[in-house]
């Protein structure tokens, strides 16, 4: 490690009361928990932002805020400056008018590293530009079932692929050491998020040490290799004991045997829900003391170090971890966010990248008689469903507001325009499926999962909206054209592989579209064969429902459970074969 920051982290180290250590480990959300003066006299650490209310109307006004509350920081005795952290998972996805990117799950289709590096260095610019410099992303789940309503967070069930990945994604965030020019990154939840029995948030994920190693650990083994500046612990239990209590993988794993030397940041409100100090003494350095939890953690955990309960080693190991980055990250020399970064939100180059990226994360999963790609001379095509012209639709939970948005936001294309930009003849819109255009030559039936995030998303869980088919009022959009005689190709927006074995048969063809993000013209230029498919399957997918009747779904690893289509499938007009008619009579 850099001499210089060790010394500059120690003086100041040997300088700070119990106080000020516990505000350094103290991150708040900007508005709700505190006022603005909180920041000085609580001596707060970091900020976090997830969704509105907005800081202001534009980027410019969100620099003000964050400019606001860096002056408080800085007006304190020792001067600390804050870091701002943001859920920017998919481009700044929190800013409308931000490039927002496929989800991860998209990316994992597409296989192309170099594009997850291109699209988080994109991301950390825009993310910068509005303020930031902590990103909570990636996140390198290895989802095991696809009733967890977080499988679109991650690149795939696969191992080896989620460490290229994360590897990728690191680097493009922070460049190839934490630095001046780094927004700081965060691998995300460590660990077994995703490997919980039936798929359940929070749940218990009862893999075994040997498995979770071979398993869950490479991609962070990757990611610390990569110089990643923060882990996030994980909302699950591991075998029944809480992860953010658990000092096993926390201390011992990832910060002694990987070499971890970053901030390890609980989650949501974690002081109260798992354990307080216990999850301090497991080797948590920053607490998003959010929802109520400001004061009882900083009033919980100085008690805790006043009984002896908390080491003041374990305190200042944490302080050290968060101070180092700081330095690294150069906010003492320039705590303020950078207004000349502003006018490179959203611009074109970032949104054809995003747009390659939607491209390359098309997965063809069926292509009878080639109907693929359409001839932009058709004269009547007729696109149908409401995930067919609305952008919050095919942009997933986290994009605009926590649970996504179920309207169209700025900058946007939808499925609809991509496809009147290139179609030469007449297209016409079905939203409803009335089946009116039944003189249509092709139907493209855009039909799907509504958006929504974390545990909202869970199929058969606490809230259970969701289901593991399309609900029948999408798949009837198809009946009604496939029963008019229009021959259909069926796109489908998910956040994960659903069963959709009967709608693959009734379709002509069949294309994965996963949760594209704010460039959906992007589809039509696959569909009317201007580029090729790419994308193969970042997960096995499933044939029925019978296959999630375990622990887990369809996975390449287990060959208990036969999928429809196996992990990497995927068709492309390059390669014809006889294959392209994938009805099966399941
Ligand atoms: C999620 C994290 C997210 C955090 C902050 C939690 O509920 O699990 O992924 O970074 O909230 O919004």
């Amino acid at each position: 490690m850099d001499h210089s920051v060790v010394k500059k982290v120690e003086e100041l180290l040997a300088k700070m009361t119990l106080d000020e250590k516990i505000g350094q480990m103290t991150q708040v959300r900007h508005f709700d928990d505190i006022t603005e003066e909180d920041i000085a006299t609580k001596f707060i650490g970091s900020v976090i932002h997830t969704q509105g209310p907005l800081p202001g109307v534009n980027a410019q006004e969100w620099q003000e805020k964050f400019t606001r509350l860096q002056k408080k920081a800085l007006s304190t005795r020792l001067g600390i400056p804050l870091l701002f952290g943001v859920d920017a998972v998919h481009g700044q996805n929190t800013y409308e008018g931000a490039t927002i990117f496929p989800h991860n799950i998209g990316l994992g289709a597409s296989r192309n590293a170099q594009l997850v590096k291109r699209a988080a260095e994109i991301t950390a610019l825009e993310t910068k530009a509005t303020g930031f410099n902590w990103a909570f992303s990636p996140c390198i789940a290895i989802p095991y079932n696809e009733k967890w309503g977080r499988v679109y967070e991650a690149f795939s069930e696969s191992t080896e692929l989620t460490e290229e990945f994360a590897r990728a994604s690191v680097i493009g965030h922070q460049g190839s050491q934490l630095g001046r020019d780094s927004v700081m990154a965060t691998a995300k939840h460590f660990i077994g998020d995703g490997s919980t029995d039936n798929g359940v948030e929070g749940g218990d994920c009862t893999l075994s040490p040997e498995e979770v190693r071979e398993r869950l650990v490479p991609p962070y083994r990757a990611a610390v290799e990569a110089g990643i500046g923060s882990v996030m612990a994980s909302f699950n239990s591991m075998s029944g004991h809480f992860m953010h209590a658990h000092e096993y993988w926390i201390s011992d794993v990832l910060k002694g045997e990987l070499g971890f030397d970053g901030i390890m940041v609980s989650d949501w409100k974690a002081y109260s829900r798992f354990g307080e100090n216990e999850i301090i003494n497991a080797g948590i350095d920053v607490v998003m003391a959010v929802d109520g939890d400001l004061q009882m953690f900083h009033d919980g955990l100085k008690a805790g170090v006043e009984s002896g309960e908390v080491p003041m080693e374990r305190i200042d190991d944490a302080v050290r971890r968060i101070l180092t980055q700081k330095f690294r990250l150069g906010v003492f020399e320039n705590p303020f966010p950078d207004a000349s970064l502003i006018p490179q939100i959203g611009i074109q180059a970032h949104r054809d990248v995003a747009r390659q990226a939607v491209r390359e994360s098309l997965v063809l999963l069926k292509n009878k008689e080639h109907i693929l790609p359409l001839d932009k001379n058709i004269p009547k095509i007729v696109v149908v469903g409401e995930h067919g012209d609305n952008t919050g639709l095919q942009s997933g939970g986290w994009s605009i507001n926590w649970q996504g948005s179920l309207e169209s936001y700025a900058g946007s294309t939808s499925i609809l325009q991509g496809i009147e930009k290139l179609a030469e003849g007449e297209v016409l819109y079905d939203k409803d499926a009335t089946g009116a255009h039944k003189d249509a030559d092709v139907a493209i039936i855009v039909v799907g999962e509504t958006p929504y995030a974390e545990l909202f998303g869970d199929i058969g869980g606490e809230i259970d909206a969701y289901q593991l088919t399309l609900t029948e009022e999408h798949q009837n959009y198809i009946n009604t054209y496939v029963n008019l005689g229009v021959k259909v190709v069926t796109l489908f927006i998910s956040g994960r592989p659903l069963v959709t074995t009967d709608q693959i048969n009734k379709s002509e063809a069949f294309v994965a579209a996963w949760l594209p993000g704010s460039e959906g013209d992007g589809i039509a230029e696959v569909l009317f064969g201007e580029f090729d498919f790419k994308g193969t399957l970042p997960h096995a997918w499933p044939a029925s429902e019978e296959d999630y009747k375990g622990k887990y779904g369809p996975n390449f690893w287990d060959d208990s459970v036969k999928p429809l289509f196996p992990f990497g499938f995927g068709l492309n007009y390059r390669d014809e074969t006889s294959e392209n008619d994938t009805t099966t009579g399941k």
